[in-house]
């Protein structure tokens, strides 16, 4: 007897709606600094994620330990690890995206500037690498001063010819996810359900919270308003005060950091509506990198959702902001331009 063949109508519709579709497509997930204290926790919550294919770890130390750990984790990513510069080409091949938490981070005292003559450097040739093996990449720099680092970034891909501000962006995750906890926490809300657009850059005063477009709304005192968007701000140094010299924010950060490629992953396999905020080239303002809610799509940003109506406190904040933020793009930008 013969057996019925389902239609192939019916093929493409049972794809459509399988729960497997999306494993099928390919994700692959390069870390740089992988095995450090962002680098390990991130990539713990990316081997975690059914959507990531691959993911390859790079460090030019301990990396080789952090990949044969995750990588008996009975997940989908297969995970290889990178150790040292003659490694780094191959563990960017092909990569989807490319996430950069290498460098040094703050001890207690130190601002996010005070690391720019290390960080700089490591941001510059690595970016580089990343321009020569998969230029089509999205980038996110993690690394600190993102203020800076970004467009350092930026000017390396410009370098080399393959710069697309779609695709590259300084990761200021971490601003909205502190600031949508502290205002859940503050008017007891149910914080997944909460959301605070943060706008500007990603250090103290460059960090400008826009509480006034909170969803749900929320309204405060004036004075309880300064107090929260000051701690939206200092957040980092309240990580690494009380780490006292152990480090900074990084089992935050790589939560904040696998929620951003999350969402970038999703978007790149179609799906729609997938909003960020994320530090990128912008028309915005005066500054030529400024962080905003950001649509993302298959090649990357796809639309930049812009500042929205500021409230005056905001509109302040923003003012104060300024000159700092021109001033460690314009530094990234001149260290790009100084070096060979
Ligand atoms: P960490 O010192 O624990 O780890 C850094 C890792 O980078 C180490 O494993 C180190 O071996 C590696 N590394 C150094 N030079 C490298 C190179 N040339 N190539 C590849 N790997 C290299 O530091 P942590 O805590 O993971 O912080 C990393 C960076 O992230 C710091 O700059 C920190 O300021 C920044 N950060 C950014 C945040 C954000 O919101 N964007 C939040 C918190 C930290």
């Amino acid at each position: 007897s013969r057996v019925a063949r389902p239609s192939r109508l019916l093929c493409v519709v049972r794809e459509q709606f399988s729960p497997k579709r999306n494993l099928t497509k390919e994700a692959r997930v390069a870390v740089l600094g992988a095995a450090g204290g962002i680098g390990q926790p991130l990539s713990l919550l990316l081997k975690q994620m059914p959507i990531v294919s691959h993911l390859n770890l790079y460090d030019i130390a301990h990396v080789m330990g952090v990949a044969s750990d995750l990588s008996h984790i009975e997940s989908r990513a297969k995970v290889q690890g990178f150790l040292g510069p003659d490694n780094l080409r191959p563990c960017l091949d092909g990569a989807d995206i490319v996430l950069i938490p290498a460098g040094v981070p703050r001890k207690p005292g130190m601002t996010r500037d005070d690391l720019f003559n290390t960080n700089a450097a490591i941001v510059r040739d690595l970016t580089a690498a990343v321009a020569e093996s998969c230029p089509k990449a999205m980038l996110g720099i993690i690394t600190n001063p993102v203020n800076s680092t970004a467009p350092i970034a930026s000017e390396v891909l410009k370098k080399h010819g393959v710069y697309d501000p779609r695709r590259a962006f300084g990761v200021t995750t971490l601003d909205v996810v502190r600031s949508n906890t502290f205002i859940a926490e503050a008017k007891g809300l149910d914080v997944s359900k909460t959301n605070v657009p943060v706008i500007g850059g990603h250090s103290g005063i460059t960090i400008i919270p826009l509480i006034s477009q909170c969803t749900p709304p929320v309204s405060f005192p004036p004075e309880e308003r300064v107090k929260l968007s000051m701690r939206i701000q200092n957040a980092g140094t309240e990580v690494v005060d009380a780490k006292a010299g152990a480090g900074s924010a990084t089992l935050s950060m790589a939560f904040a950091a696998a929620e951003f490629c999350k969402s970038l992953i999703e978007a790149l396999n179609g799906q729609e509506g997938k909003v960020q905020c994320a530090y990128v080239r912008s028309e915005e303002t005066e500054a030529k990198y400024f962080a905003t809610p950001v649509l993302l799509g298959k090649e990357g940003i796809e639309k930049n959702l812009g500042m929205g109506k500021l409230l005056d406190v905001e509109v302040n904040l923003l003012k104060a902001a300024m000159p700092e933020l021109i001033a460690n793009i314009q530094k990234g930008e001149q260290f790009v331009g100084d070096s060979k």
